[in-house]
């Protein structure tokens, strides 16, 4: 999609993203009562969400460990293909752990629905999920997302979240409308 082919508009501001955050954070930190968990986050999407909710944790009183995989579903386009890979492991080895997976948006639920199998097979004792966004009108397998930020519709840009590897930096959620002529 080239940029004058596209009009964005603002969906979630910056500051209401901040709040919600903080709000998912304390909610995280009842939910583990006390215990100690690896927040995972799927790249690149989860990546500015990760680190304001790393910090958010932090302010409510948790320091947890982090470590990165990355999922390709998408291969540029905006449809999922229903059959996501692991392009980039886990460091850590997470056998006998809690994690916490820390997601950009739950579209069709494929990808979790795949990496909380994955984790359930290296030997996860208990997964969890958090995202930033869903589309539940959007979901084709049923995943249990324990938090999300906000629910939306339509293909969403900002927060980490991109349209062909732009509009990541984006510090609101914007909508992105196509322009047809
Ligand atoms: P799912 O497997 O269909 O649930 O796809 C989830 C992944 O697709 C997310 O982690 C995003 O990387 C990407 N995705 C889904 N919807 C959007 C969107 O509206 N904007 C940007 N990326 C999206
Ligand atoms: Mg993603």
């Amino acid at each position: 999609m080239k940029e004058n082919e596209k009009r964005t508009e603002i969906l979630i501001e910056r500051a209401r993203v901040e709040q919600r955050v903080a709000e998912l954070a304390v909610e995280i930190v009842e939910g583990y009562e006390g215990k100690d968990f690896v927040a995972v986050a799927v790249l690149k999407g989860a990546y500015i969400f990760m680190a304001d909710l790393h910090r958010a944790l932090w302010d409510a009183g948790v320091d947890c460990e982090v470590d990165f995989v990355e999922l390709s579903s998408y291969e540029g386009g905006t449809e999922s293909s229903k059959n996501p890979r692991i392009t980039r492991d886990l460091d850590r080895d997470v056998a006998g752990k809690e994690v916490l997976v820390v997601e950009d948006i739950v579209d069709t639920g494929w990808s979790l629905d795949f990496l909380e199998r994955y984790l359930i097979q290296k030997g996860v004792t208990r997964v969890k999920k958090v995202a930033l966004l869903s589309k539940p009108s959007r979901r084709e397998i049923e995943v249990k997302v324990d938090y999300v930020g906000f629910e939306v519709e339509g293909w969403v840009e900002g927060c980490g979240l991109d349209t062909d590897q732009k509009g990541r930096g984006n510090p609101n959620v914007v909508v992105v409308k196509v322009i047809d002529e």
